[in-house]
């Protein structure tokens, strides 16, 4: 199979477009790689009608890959009957995502959900959640990341994209990931004032890091003992994403709060708070929160529909061998020290700090892959993504990936 031309001959139309996007857009995210037409299943094809193997998925969306024909219809359906009515109606569409949600993550009694559209938002309501106990303090994790908006941003940690918005609230103690004896000192410290233990399951932004089970135990646990909510920062990890319906069904160990965004609409702008339990599942009541998008009749038939697919492709299933035979792949090739994470979530280690050179060849190859970390190669692709597709790359980074490395290894 030929990825067709990738090289600087084949992008006339997208320099052309890029130099608009330039000329039109806020330069946050830099320039874009390239300027994406259309995709269908695991595949994109740019605006100069060169083929791509999406292994990025739009940073872990689209959940059932692009253009999947049951959540076209569905959003068009939805789209034909009643898209947007406000918070002061309901819609089935969104009673019914909230029901499923609270069934997948097999929630107690008098739990409830919070429907928004982002990351960010999610975690902005369970941040709002923390401060309703009361208290104030929260403890997150060095490495972590929960959004761009003030109180998100308050809990992710990296200074490069905190220290142009000082001051942020000062209510956010850091530790470092997977030390028990800070995170207990920290709790202890702090335990008369401890509202929340914020943490990604598997940190993804700074590399794919899946937490130690001790470690979330000792979260579980010192939230218990100090009355304190145990935030679950699922937008990435959730929604099948790891094999599991949610990454924390995989340790045992249940939340107080999970936030999920990403994958959930499968492409299309939702996201969700679980709050578990009665007494969190009413710490936000009448006026102390809201969205005017939120759960919109559009966005949450887009989640019905992603999470039917889910289940009737059986996707959970999938994306756990077709992430077990990845893994197996590359962790087999030179110049790759290990593989981390579970199903679908995949940080490939390089033994030379050299992701950003690898995933440029990569791209001008036909994949597309991102570098999270100097060292990490993300894949974080639909979960339809096949063995025979998931066998293009292990065969590139044999013959092309694994030379840069080593090339790296040796400089
Ligand atoms: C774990 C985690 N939380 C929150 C966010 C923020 O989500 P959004 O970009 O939808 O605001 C991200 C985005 O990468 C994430 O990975």
């Amino acid at each position: 199979m030929t990825l067709g031309t990738h090289g600087e001959a084949g992008l006339e139309r997208g320099r052309v477009d890029l130099q608009r996007y330039g000329h039109a857009l806020m330069g946050t995210y830099g320039e874009p790689m390239r300027v994406l037409a259309r995709g269908e299943g695991s595949w994109v094809w740019d605006a100069d009608g060169n083929r791509y193997l999406d292994l990025l998925g739009g940073i872990a969306v689209n959940a059932l890959g692009h253009a999947h024909p049951a959540w076209v219809a569905a959003i068009a359906h939805q789209a034909a009957t009643l898209a947007q009515a406000s918070n002061f109606f309901a819609t089935e569409p969104q009673i019914r995502l909230a029901e499923r949600l609270l069934e997948l993550a097999h929630a107690p009694h008098g739990s409830r959900v919070f429907l928004c559209n982002s990351g960010t938002e999610a975690n902005e309501a369970a941040f709002k959640m923390a401060r309703k106990t009361g208290k104030r303090t929260v403890i997150a994790l060095e490495g972590g990341f929960h959004g761009r908006s003030m109180g998100a941003l308050s809990m992710t940690h990296k200074d490069a994209i905190r220290a142009p918005f000082a001051p942020l609230l000062d209510t956010v103690v850091f530790v470092p990931r997977d030390d028990e004896a800070a995170l207990r000192a920290a709790a202890t410290e702090h335990a008369a004032d401890l509202a929340a233990i914020i943490v990604e399951p598997i940190q993804g932004e700074s590399g794919v890091r899946p937490l130690a089970q001790g470690f979330l135990a000792a979260a579980r646990e010192l939230t218990r003992r100090y009355d304190a909510l145990l935030i679950m920062d699922e937008v990435q990890t959730g929604v099948a994403r790891t094999g599991a319906w949610f990454a924390h069904q995989l340790y045992g160990i249940q939340p107080d709060v999970m936030t999920l965004a990403k994958g959930l609409g499968g492409g299309f702008p939702v996201g969700a708070v679980l709050a578990f339990g009665e007494r969190v599942g009413s710490l936000l009541a009448k006026g102390d929160h809201g969205t005017t998008f939120g759960g919109n009749a559009l966005a949450a038939a887009a989640a019905n529909a992603t999470l039917d697919v889910i289940e009737a492709e059986h996707l959970l299933d999938h994306a756990k061998a077709v992430g077990e035979h990845l893994r197996a792949g590359l962790e087999a090739l030179d110049g790759v020290v290990e593989v981390r994470g579970a199903g679908l979530m995949l940080g490939v280690g390089l033994a030379a700090p050299v992701s950003a050179q690898v995933a440029q060849a990569a791209v001008a190859a036909g994949f597309i892959v991102n570098p999270p970390s100097p060292d990490t190669i993300r894949l974080v692709p639909a979960l339809t993504l096949t063995t025979a597709e998931a066998d293009l790359f292990i065969a590139w980074m044999a013959e092309h990936g694994t030379r840069i490395t080593t090339e790296g290894t040796t400089a």
